[in-house]
């Protein structure tokens, strides 16, 4: 069931993104914005999508910022890869998109990205007035100098420090820099139905961790082809990760104990929350 869900998610995304940036001029901007948004899993994307269904909230309302949420992470990963950041030439099996184009086009598809996605959470399709507002103001908290940018910054300034981190500055770190998106589309069904999204918010704080858990693993130990971007990345750069913290072992059981964590969250919810359960085994099961 998740494995479709997921499937049905993501064309149904894709065919957003192609009515919302078909609808803008043909430029090179436009273009290499279209290009950074194809393919992914569209893990948050599809966050908001269930979360919302387990609200009973009309896909044709959370498909906006569903689409939203992608367009963000998209232009994250843009900038991610970018010379001054990761330095990376490879992302969803392609080449990334300052290689593809230039870095200005880079930093400018990502800038516009960004601006998109709050365009997005904010159309009248989406609902009222307040839930509109509150989907733009968490979602600038989720990905500004409180979240992503946060976490982004965090990951930056680690390659340089003195001194190593310890288990709680990752933990700092990599709640802002994945956490934080995925909390935000975990929670945005309920923001969207106007409900208490704590429930949610545990059970996306667990996920995040294990999401990210799982990208360092892959960094070690996956396969570039299946990933679709460079790995073993993270020890080239001397980056300190769960895996280089905790080792190999001790980082898989980790993300084990925290989907356990992420599912309990869902109690409440009973057998609605399945599709989420099984997202949260995804994540520690994959391979790209
Ligand atoms: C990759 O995110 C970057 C991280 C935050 C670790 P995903 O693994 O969700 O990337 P796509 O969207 O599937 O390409
Ligand atoms: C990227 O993290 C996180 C964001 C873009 C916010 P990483 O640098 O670990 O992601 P990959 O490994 O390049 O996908
Ligand atoms: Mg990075
Ligand atoms: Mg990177
Ligand atoms: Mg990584």
């Amino acid at each position: 069931m998740f494995r479709e869900r997921l499937a049905q998610d993501a064309a149904r995304i894709q065919e957003h993104f192609d009515l919302v940036l078909g609808a803008l001029d043909d430029l090179d901007v436009t273009r290499a914005m279209a290009y950074a948004t194809k393919g992914g899993k569209r893990l948050r994307g599809f966050l908001v999508m269930e979360s919302a269904r387990l609200h009973a909230v009309d896909p044709v309302q959370a498909i906006w910022p569903a689409t939203g949420i992608e367009a963000l992470h998209a232009y994250s990963l843009v900038h991610d890869d970018l010379p001054c950041m990761d330095d990376d030439d490879l992302r969803r099996g392609r080449p990334t998109l300052h290689v593809k184009w230039n870095e200005g086009a880079a930093v400018l598809a990502g800038d516009a990205l960004q601006t998109l996605a709050f365009e997005l959470c904010t159309r009248p399709e989406v609902g009222n007035p307040e839930i509109r507002a509150e989907l733009a103001l968490t979602l600038a908290k989720a990905s500004g100098a409180e979240g992503m940018v946060l976490g982004q910054a965090l990951d930056i300034a680690a390659e340089t420090a003195q001194d190593p981190l310890t288990l709680d500055d990752i933990t700092r770190l990599q709640t802002g820099k994945t956490g934080a998106l995925i909390e935000w589309s975990a929670c945005a069904g309920a923001r969207l139905a106007q409900t208490d999204p704590e429930p949610l918010r545990r059970y996306a704080h667990a996920l995040g961790l294990a999401f990210q858990i799982a990208d360092d693993i892959l960094d070690v130990e996956g396969d570039a082809e299946k990933a679709g971007k460079r790995l073993q990345k993270d020890v080239e750069a001397g980056k300190a990760t769960f895996v280089s913290l905790l080792g190999l072992d001790g980082a898989k059981s980790r993300a084990a104990d925290l989907v356990d964590q992420a599912c309990a969250a869902l109690e409440g919810y009973g057998s609605g929350a399945e599709t989420l359960n099984a997202a949260a085994r995804f994540v520690i099961a994959r391979d790209s």
